[in-house]
């Protein structure tokens, strides 16, 4: 076991454990300490070798440990580096480093569009969060950016690039969870991009996947394409019986209308379990799915606000599921 303190709060966690995670035990143990955890946009706690691309998640380590407790020199990525016993690592309380993640964030900017008007991933964006939070008003970049024209990978996925960060999560899933992967990313430095084999369409069972893990709107559902913004739909916790995958996954609904099908995301907003494709694309009726209640987003206020009064959590239900003994009926006459 290691002993670390981050931001002046104290845990200890087993070996091998990274800075992220520990900041993330820190969370999880006290929602009020949660502030102390880093932004991760390409680590994700399902995908084996995730993180290191965006270094949003950097740290200042100002004692390495109790045996060697010399500072490191420059930020390191919390998500690739683990704990030492007796390390002191400063986040929120460290202007400078705040200062470093601002500069990442605005590189991150350099070429990223101001679509979230008009881009399905509004409201539920890691990078429209992040800039929030560490952005700054204005862009001091000059030089023309780069573009690309929005392209169809297949039958369910479309690729924005222009909006792609290049954290290679979407890889990691092709790598990880489907069949074979038919994308990556080609080219390097400046000119690197997302691309499929030339021509090739992504279809495989859990393609689908690559849609939830991608932090900004650069892969979107095309079922669901500017069918709703997303706080406009009400997020339930609904499971059938697959024989893909658990078949546990959040339906996004507008009246009765199941509007799209997503995987459950943690407090993270990183995907619990991956979903299969059926489940995603083709079960787009309420009857397709057993409700169990309404979703609780921690990390996305906007589309928590105001859905889960008793009122409307019965009123969601009753439409969702009309004959299921077990949901008491709404009212549809009293407001
Ligand atoms: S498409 Fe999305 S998931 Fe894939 S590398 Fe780009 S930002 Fe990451
Ligand atoms: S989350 Fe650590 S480098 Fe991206």
């Amino acid at each position: 076991m290691a002993k670390v303190t981050i931001d002046n709060i104290e845990i200890e966690v087993p070996d091998g454990t990274t800075i992220l995670q520990a900041a993330r035990m820190i969370g999880e143990r006290s929602k009020a300490d949660a502030y102390v955890v880093p932004p991760a946009m390409c680590y994700h706690s399902k995908l084996k070798t995730s993180g290191g691309y965006c270094r949003t998640c950097i740290v200042k380590v100002t004692k390495g440990s109790e045996k060697d407790p010399r500072p490191m020199p420059k930020p390191v990525a919390s998500c690739r580096t683990n704990v030492m016993d007796g390390m002191v690592v400063e986040n929120t309380v460290n202007p400078e480093l705040i200062d470093a993640r601002n500069g990442v964030v605005e590189f991150l900017l350099i070429n990223h569009p101001l679509d979230c008007p008009i881009c399905d991933q509004a409201g539920e964006c890691h990078l429209q969060d992040l800039s929030y939070e560490n952005g700054k008003e204005a862009s001091r970049y000059q030089f023309e950016r780069r573009t690309f024209e929005p392209i169809d990978i297949g039958e369910t996925i479309k690729l924005h690039m222009t909006r792609c960060i290049l954290c290679y999560r979407c890889v990691k899933v092709a790598e990880q969870i489907t069949d074979g992967r038919v994308h990556g990313v080609i080219n390097r430095g400046d000119v690197s991009e997302i691309s499929t084999y030339i021509t090739e369409a992504i279809e495989n069972d859990f393609s689908g996947n690559m849609i939830d893990v991608c932090p900004v709107g650069a892969l979107t559902d095309r079922t669901f394409r500017f069918a709703s913004r997303v706080w406009f739909t009400n997020p339930l916790d609904a499971h059938r019986n697959c024989d893909k995958c658990s078949g546990k996954a959040v339906v996004w609904m507008k009246g009765a209308e199941v509007l799209r099908v997503t995987g459950r995301k943690d407090m993270w907003g990183e995907v619990e379990e991956f979903i299969c494709n059926s489940c995603r694309f083709e079960k787009k009726s309420s009857s397709d799915w057993t409700i169990e209640g309404p979703r609780k987003i921690d990390r996305h206020s906007v589309i928590s606000q105001g859905h889960y009064t008793n009122k409307l959590q019965q009123k969601l239900l009753t439409i969702a599921a009309p004959n299921d003994p077990g949901i008491e009926p709404f009212n549809f006459n009293e407001r």
